[in-house]
C-alpha cells in the first residue's frame, strides 16, 4: 500500500490527527497537503496532549519523515513556535521538511482576514481569522510569497511591497499597524526564514523515492470534505480542496500513486462556524454530545455545532472522495443514548424528499434530516479492541453505516487515546506494533 490517503469525511476535526499519529509508525513519509493553521489536530500519547496546527501528526516519531507540501499555506511564526514547542518537549524534529513551493501566510492576510469577516456582519463565515483565504487569493492572483523569497531577502522586499500596493485601500485602517511596515515585516520573515532554512526542502521528490522503493506515504488531509472550496457548502467554506484528489496537487504525485482513501468520520456530526447543517441538534441532546466529546475547537476553542450521523453527506463524501475505507471515530460518546438517528435522506422545503446531497444551496439551507432509529448501547466500549468485544447495538451500528455507505470499517475509535482503537480489515496490517 504505498500511497495513503487519509482526509476528513465530515466537517473537519473527524479525528485525523490521532489516526495519522497511528498509521504514521508504519509509514515512510507523511506529507500533508492542504490548509495551513486553520488546522487543529489532536493527539494524546501517555497521558500527554499534543496539539499540531501545520507540522504533520507523524512528527512524534523519533527522525520520522514529516513533510508539509506544496499545498500547504504556511504562517512561519506558528510554524517556528510549534518547533519550539516541540523542542521544548525534548521531540526529535529531524525529519521535518517544508516544500519550498508553499505560500505563506504574511501580516496583512491575517488583517485582510479579520477585517472581510467584519464587513461580513450577520453573514460572515466564522473563519478561523489566521489569514487562510487572503493567502489562497494572493497564490491565485500570483501575488503569493513563497517559503524559498524568505532566503532571499531583495526578492522577499520586492515581492512583498508587490502584494501590498493592491491593497492598500482594504488595509487603510491598519495603515499604523508597525508589522505592516514593508521594512519591519521584511526583516522579521528574513529572521524567520534563517530559522526554517535547515528544514526547506524539495518535497515531491521525497514523497517519489518512498513510493518508488515500495515504502508507505500517508498524505494527511486537514479540515473536511464539506468544508471543500468546490465541493463544500460554499461559500460556508475553507479555501483549499480539502479533498483526496487535492493530495495529488498538493504534494506532487500523479493518481496513480494513490492506493487506498480512508475518510474519517464522528460517529455523529459536528461543524465549527457558520453553514448548513442538516442535522444539528440545538437542544440538551446536542448540549450533552457536545460535553461528552469536548467539542470545543483546537485553534479558535469555539463551542462546536453538534448533530446526528448525517449518510445523506458522508455517502456524498464517500463518492467526491472515492473512499476505499472508513473509519469511524468517537463511538465511545454516543454511549448511554437509548436511540440513535441517522440520516439516510433529507426533507428540503415543501417537503420534497432528497436522497442525494442537493448541490442548491437554497435547498440545503433549509434542508432537515429524515431519520432512521437505530438502538443504543449503555456498556463502557472504551476497553473495545475487536469488533467482537463491542456490544452488539454498537456493532449493528456500524454495519448499518459501512451497508449504506458501500465501504468497509477499518478503524473504529472508542477514545481519545492510542491505544483506545479497534483496527479491523485493511487496517490491520498498518496496526502499530503496541497497539
Ligand atoms: P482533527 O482536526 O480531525 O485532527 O480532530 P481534532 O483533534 O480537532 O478533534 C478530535 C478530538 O477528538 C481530539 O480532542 C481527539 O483527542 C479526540 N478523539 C479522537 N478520537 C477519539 C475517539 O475515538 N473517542 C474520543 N472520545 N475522543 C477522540
Ligand atoms: P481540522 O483540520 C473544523 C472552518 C472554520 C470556518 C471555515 C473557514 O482541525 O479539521 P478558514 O479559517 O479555513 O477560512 O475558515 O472552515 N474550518 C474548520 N473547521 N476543523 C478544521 O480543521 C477547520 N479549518 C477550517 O471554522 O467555518
Ligand atoms: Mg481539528
Amino acid at each position: 500500500m504505498p500511497g495513503l490517503v487519509i482526509v476528513g469525511a465530515q466537517w473537519g476535526d473527524e479525528g485525523k490527527g490521532k489516526v495519522v499519529d497511528l498509521l504514521a509508525e508504519q509509514a515512510d513519509l507523511v506529507i500533508r497537503f492542504q490548509g495551513g493553521n486553520n488546522a487543529g489536530h489532536t493527539i494524546v500519547r501517555d497521558g500527554e496532549t499534543f496539539k499540531f496546527h501545520l507540522i504533520p501528526s507523524g512528527i512524534l516519531y523519533p527522525g520520522k519523515l514529516c513533510a508539509i507540501g506544496n499545498g500547504v499555506v504556511v504562517d512561519p511564526k506558528v510554524l517556528t513556535a510549534e518547533i519550539d514547542d516541540l523542542r521544548r518537549q525534548r521531540i526529535d524534529i529531524s525529519g521535518l521538511r517544508i516544500s519550498a513551493n508553499a505560500h505563506l501566510i504574511m501580516p496583512y492576510h491575517k488583517l485582510l482576514d479579520q477585517e472581510g469577516e467584519a464587513k461580513l456582519g450577520k453573514l460572515q463565515i466564522g473563519t478561523t481569522r489566521r489569514g487562510i483565504g487572503p493567502c489562497y487569493s494572493d497564490k491565485a492572483s500570483r501575488l503569493g510569497i513563497r517559503v524559498q523569497d524568505l532566503l532571499d531577502e531583495k526578492i522577499l522586499r520586492k515581492k512583498i511591497y508587490a502584494a501590498m500596493e493592491p491593497k492598500r485601500l482594504m488595509l487603510r485602517p491598519y495603515a499604523k499597524e508597525p508589522e505592516l511596515d514593508l521594512h519591519t515585516m521584511t526583516e522579521e520573515y528574513r529572521i524567520l526564514g534563517h530559522r526554517l532554512e535547515p528544514y526547506i526542502a524539495d518535497t515531491a521528490p521525497l514523497a517519489w523515492r518512498v513510493i518508488d522503493e515500495g515504502g508507505l506515504v500517508v498524505f494527511e488531509g486537514a479540515q473536511g470534505t464539506l468544508l471543500d472550496i468546490d465541493h463544500g457548502t460554499y461559500p460556508f467554506v475553507t479555501s483549499s480542496n480539502v479533498v483526496a484528489g487535492s493530495a495529488c496537487a498538493g504534494a506532487g504525485v500523479g493518481p496513480s500513486s494513490i492506493d487506498e482513501v480512508w475518510g474519517i468520520a464522528k460517529a455523529y456530526t459536528t461543524r465549527v462556524g457558520a453553514g448548513p447543517f442538516p442535522t444539528e441538534l440545538d437542544d440538551a441532546l446536542g448540549e450533552a454530545i457536545r460535553e461528552a466529546g469536548h467539542e470545543f475547537g483546537t485553534t479558535t476553542g469555539r463551542a462546536r455545532r453538534t448533530g446526528w450521523l448525517d449518510l445523506v453527506a458522508l455517502r456524498y463524501a464517500t463518492r467526491i472522495n472515492g473512499l476505499t475505507g472508513l473509519i469511524v471515530t468517537k463511538l465511545d460518546v454516543l454511549t448511554g443514548i437509548d436511540q440513535l438517528n441517522v440520516a439516510v435522506r433529507y426533507r428540503g422545503p415543501e417537503g420534497a424528499t432528497f436522497e442525494e446531497f442537493p448541490y442548491h444551496q437554497s435547498i440545503l439551507h433549509k434542508a432537515e434530516g429524515e431519520y432512521i432509529p437505530l438502538p443504543g448501547w449503555h456498556d463502557d466500549i472504551s476497553g473495545a479492541r475487536s469488533p467482537e468485544d463491542l456490544p452488539q447495538n454498537a456493532r449493528a451500528y456500524l454495519d448499518y453505516i459501512s451497508d449504506f455507505l458501500g465501504v468497509p470499517v477499518v478503524m473504529v475509535g472508542v477514545g481519545p487515546g492510542r491505544d483506545e482503537m479497534i483496527w479491523t480489515g485493511a487496517a490491520e496490517r498498518l496496526r502499530p506494533a503496541a497497539a
